[in-house]
């Protein structure tokens, strides 16, 4: 008998409805199988998954004991202590480049290596739109233009080959963003830099131990800006680096984040040859740091094994397509984990809706960022005094005019991301979490009222 022609999706609600033996030679996708009694938990049904999740951030003994070792000696600033420096070095050997300077926070490391590397008043910055609202205002910190590029939704990056159209003649750097800890694609961003004599700062505040061709993140630029707030892989409540293999850049840095006072290179030709401000990290940041550095290649190893799990397994849920890592990429850092929702997949169940069935399901997740460049905080700024004294208005009307990111807006409407604690998780936890999109998949007819 001839086997009867039937699609993917036809096989899959066949069985589901029970139909499984009728399939003749079909290998099954383990989600596709339910039971006829199965209920979701937004609608009153058991959920998949019971138990918490690791709790963020942890801490050891070890960091106590050094803290209040260092808290009875009263050298709480990095002036009169040697932790910040004990620090910088440790950090600098992980990432394997010269030099790491400390900051208060990524805000702050950012800020200070725009300036170091020149932006200045009435400049612009080409910055990937996807990403955490610090990315852009620290150029107009530094009183210039943030002009996004477009961002590539299967890889949630900026896409390179969007970048050269945006360049203009006041265009002095390119702020690329790892976000979530994903690799951009540098050797393309590098070429349009190098073709266009534009600086690199790399937004590294979601990527530690990200690797890009052999090297980490953070090390592909002219400098690269690390984030340990609270929430972060490596957390310090407060903190941030810059790193850089140039010195006298370095050297800049240093002496931006320190009020301007001298630093090696930087002359002295006063107390305070250069302005600065006060950005500097707290011995008490520095010990959290280097104990939690300690637990940082284990749990690192655990986030990547348990999304390459995910990986293999969501992909085969129709409408639940996870990141594309981009050309080069080897690693992400997994400060979160993404995927799209296409919710024609799901018989048009909106993301939100998905969104709460699987909270309900035991399973946190969220939709991700919005489209920062419609951020009401960014036409106050254009509109302001300073600005139009800076930029002609023939600009600004380009500038609005040329801020339509097609790519940027749908991955807005379609992404879901996991937390980095979520994938601390074991194998079973990330099974539950296939097994909660599955069933939703399964039962999305009874979203739909
Ligand atoms: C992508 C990105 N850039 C910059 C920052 C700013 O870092 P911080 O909060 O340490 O100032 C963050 C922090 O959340 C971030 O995620």
């Amino acid at each position: 008998m001839a086997a009867k022609k039937i699609t993917r999706r036809q096989a899959i609600t066949a069985a589901s409805a029970g139909a499984l033996g009728t399939m003749v030679n079909w290998s099954m996708p383990a989600f596709s199988v339910g039971t006829p009694q199965e209920k979701l938990a937004i609608n009153g049904g058991t959920k998949v998954h019971e138990l918490p999740w690791p709790q963020w951030p942890v801490w050891d003994q070890s960091a106590e004991k050094n803290i209040t070792d260092m808290l009875r000696t009263g050298k709480w600033w990095r002036g009169d202590g040697e932790y910040v420096a004990d620090f910088e070095a440790r950090y600098s050997e992980l990432m394997g480049v010269k030099r790491c300077l400390a900051t208060a926070s990524g805000t702050t490391a950012l800020i200070t290596s725009l300036k170091a590397l020149g932006v200045d008043a009435g400049d612009e910055v080409l910055v990937s739109p996807y990403t955490f609202i610090a990315s852009y205002n620290v150029i107009f910190m530094n009183k210039a233009l943030p002009v996004f590029v477009d961002t590539d939704p299967e890889t949630f990056l900026m896409d390179p080959s969007k970048i050269e159209s945006r360049i203009t003649d006041r265009t002095t750097a390119i702020l690329p963003v790892h976000i979530y800890g994903l690799p951009v694609d540098m050797d393309s961003v590098n070429a349009v830099a190098q073709k266009h004599s534009l600086k690199v700062v790399e937004d590294a505040c979601q990527a530690w131990l990200a690797q890009y061709r052999g090297k980490k993140i953070g090390t592909l630029g002219d400098a690269g800006c690390f984030s340990f707030h609270n929430s972060k892989n490596l957390p310090a409540g407060e903190g941030g680096a810059i790193i850089s293999d140039n010195e006298a850049l370095m050297d800049r840095c240093h002496s931006l984040h320190n009020c301007g006072r001298p630093f090696g290179t930087v002359a002295r030709t006063s107390s305070y040859p250069i302005s600065g401000a006060n950005f500097r990290m707290q011995q008490v940041q520095a010990l959290i740091l280097m104990s939690q550095m300690n637990r940082i290649f284990r749990d690192a190893d655990i986030r990547l094994a348990n999304a390459m799990f995910l990986d293999t397994r969501l992909k085969d849920i129709p409408g639940i397509i996870p990141y594309k890592l981009a050309p080069g990429a080897e690693r992400s850092a997994y400060h979160l984990y993404p995927f799209r929702y296409i919710s024609k997949e799901f018989d048009n169940v909106p993301r939100d809706k998905f969104i709460r069935a699987l909270n309900a399901e035991g399973i946190p997740c969220s939709s991700g960022y919005g489209r920062q460049n419609r951020d009401g905080l960014i036409e106050d700024t254009l509109n302001s005094r300073g600005f139009k004294r800076l930029f002609s208005e023939s600009r600004l009307k380009q500038w609005r005019e040329e801020n339509v990111l097609p790519g940027n807006d749908q991955l807005c409407s379609e992404a879901v991301t996991f937390t980095q604690n979520i994938l601390l998780g074991s194998i079973n936890d990330m099974q539950h979490i296939i097994d909660a999109i599955a069933k939703i998949w399964r039962n999305r007819d009874s979203l739909k009222q």
